[in-house]
């Protein structure tokens, strides 16, 4: 078994770390959303989208730690896998459903909440697209993504640092700087950003999860060697949170 724990994280060092760790498509995604929710106002009763939920290990944590109904939406992961996942931990009030994110099958105005972990940089770049995604969201409707970020925009540097490129490509061109989403969505003048930030530990706590993922499947995995190069210069993720006005 592997160990994982964070001072930081005492919502999420409560669940199983071998469930966790089995779910694994990216960074701890509990880190990410426990940090998250700090500038989010999650109420029971809520709809929430969880949107990119992979196999649904946040919306486990949405349902258990804040009593909201949650629709687990994914391109990738089969909604019978992702429910079997969830239901493994005995979690209630989860929808699961196969959709992509530009065609969502959900009525307008119908969610208090869209929260996206590790998955908007997949989708959410495009100038048009918080219009779009907004749309599913109530007045006053709450907006939370982490995704990831760079601490100096690679239009700024004129290069993608070799260490990133080599791994992630030229898709690296949709990691920002928190000031870069911050204008990105206040332009539109659809919502009030309420937290646009950086995350003092996201390479650490990034590079802690990828050494347990490392120890868990027997094997290197393959983030270690862009964390390592990195040493916390560029790689971190950002905490975006906005209310639709
Ligand atoms: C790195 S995984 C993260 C999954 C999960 N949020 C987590 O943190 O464990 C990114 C997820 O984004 C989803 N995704 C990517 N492009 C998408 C799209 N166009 N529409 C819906 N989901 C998408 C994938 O299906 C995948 O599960």
């Amino acid at each position: 078994m592997v160990e994982l724990q964070r001072e930081a994280y005492p919502r999420s060092n409560r669940y199983d770390a071998d469930w966790v760790l089995g779910g694994d498509m990216g960074p701890h995604p509990l880190w990410l959303l426990e940090d998250l929710a700090r500038d989010l106002e999650l109420r029971p009763g809520m709809r929430v989208l969880d949107l990119g939920s992979g196999k649904g290990t946040t919306s486990v944590f949405l349902a258990r730690e804040y009593d909201v109904e949650v629709w687990a939406a994914d391109l990738w992961v089969d909604p019978t896998e992702a429910a079997a996942n969830i239901a493994s931990q005995g979690a209630d009030g989860i929808v699961t459903v196969k959709a992509e994110a530009h065609t969502l099958p959900f009525a307008r105005e119908f969610f208090d909440a869209i929260v996206c972990v590790d998955a908007y940089e997949y989708f959410g770049t495009a100038d048009t697209y918080l219009a779009y995604l907004t749309s599913f969201l109530k007045p006053g409707g709450q907006l939370g993504v982490a995704t990831p970020a760079l601490r100096k925009e690679i239009r700024d540097l004129g290069f993608i640092p070799d260490h990133i490129k080599k791994l992630i490509g030229s898709e690296a061109l949709a990691w920002h700087t928190a000031d870069w989403w911050r204008f990105q969505w206040e332009i539109t003048e659809l919502v009030e950003v309420t937290a646009a930030r950086l995350q003092e530990s996201g390479w650490d706590d990034w590079l802690a999860w990828s050494r347990a993922v490392s120890a868990y499947r027997g094997e290197r995995d393959g983030t270690l060697d862009m964390l390592e190069a990195d040493q916390g210069e560029y790689l971190t993720f950002a905490i975006l949170a906005a209310r639709k006005l």
